[in-house]
């Protein structure tokens, strides 16, 4: 189908006249766009990617990167990528693509609805024979971002199939930051975490987080909320999640950012990334039929 009349179906079909509506402001990148007097945001059918959150009265929450290549099989430098059914490199099986399966892919939009003064968008992707080929679970995803005052972020991961699979997951967030050498995430302290710049040596973390440097950390055991604190832009970023026990903090730095072709010079300052996961020997086994939700729950408060 032509993409306009792509759109105009989806319209149709979704569209909350005033509230939230389907748009293609990159061709053939379609968005949902929520806008109402408590808060805009995006999320994009590629990726089931949240591409934009903005409670009324606040800044934007997410990064994302002016060199996104917004082309198919790329993966979109910014907002909430979906890591699944493995995070980073895969470790067993053939080569591929990095974090997973999912955040390359266009997924379908099963609903829009509008209560109290939430919006909630639920996207979904499942496997197919091309999937198949590479893993074997046969998976369906539900990815439900309702925005509001808060944003929750809800995947529910389902095994359809009888084989069982193991998996891992990650809500990769690209938080927006004044500068990340000012900023500190808070919760962390006392935890042990999986360097990735380190040869994966295991450390400890005493206190807050201070980024200095390239930074590639997965947090162990650990269940309870986060903050990020801002003093450039003023404001704390609260993470509370359910059923997720890593956090991943990445940030690529100078010299491994000026590498990445799809980073704009010095953009890397203007981010750090915050990710709600289950991985390692974390990950999550599905049998037939059973199912599990992973939520992470946004908020933002002036500093
Ligand atoms: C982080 C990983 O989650 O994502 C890093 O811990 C990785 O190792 C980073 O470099 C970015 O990955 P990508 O594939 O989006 O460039």
């Amino acid at each position: 189908m032509a993409s306009a009349s792509r759109i105009s179906a989806l319209n149709q079909r979704f569209e909350i006249p005033g509230i939230a509506a389907i748009v293609e402001e990159r061709k053939g990148f379609p968005s949902v766009r929520v806008q109402t007097p408590d808060v805009t945001g995006e999320v994009q059918l590629y990726g089931g990617q949240v591409s934009s959150w903005k409670p009324a009265g606040a800044e934007e929450v997410f990064f994302v990167s002016s060199k996104t290549r917004w082309q198919e099989g790329t993966a979109i430098r910014g907002g909430v990528p979906i890591c699944f059914p493995w995070f980073a490199d895969r470790t067993e099986g053939p080569k591929s693509p990095a974090h997973g399966l999912v955040r390359t892919k266009p997924w379908r939009l099963e609903a829009i609805t509008h209560a109290d003064s939430n919006v909630t968008v639920a996207l979904s992707t499942s496997a197919d024979e091309t999937t198949k080929k590479v893993w074997q679970g046969d998976y369906h995803l539900l990815f439900c971002a309702t925005f509001g005052d808060q944003l929750r972020l809800e995947l529910i991961v389902t095994n359809r199939g009888s084989l069982t699979f193991k998996f891992e997951e990650a809500l990769h967030s690209y938080y927006r930051v004044g500068n990340v050498e000012k900023t500190k995430v808070r919760g962390l302290g006392g935890c042990t975490y999986v360097d990735k710049t380190d040869a994966r040596k295991e450390k400890h973390q005493r206190g807050d987080v201070t980024l200095t440097g390239e930074t590639d950390r997965v947090y162990r055991g650990t269940s309870s909320s986060v903050e990020i604190e801002d003093p450039v832009l003023r404001r704390r970023i609260l993470v509370a999640k359910e059923d997720s026990r890593d956090t991943v903090v990445w940030n690529p730095w100078t010299q491994k950012a000026a590498a990445m072709a799809d980073l704009g010079a010095d953009e890397w300052r203007q981010f750090v990334c915050v990710e709600t996961a289950n991985v390692g020997d974390h990950g999550v086994t599905l049998g037939e039929v059973q199912a599990h939700t992973m939520t992470a729950l946004i908020s933002v408060n002036s500093m």
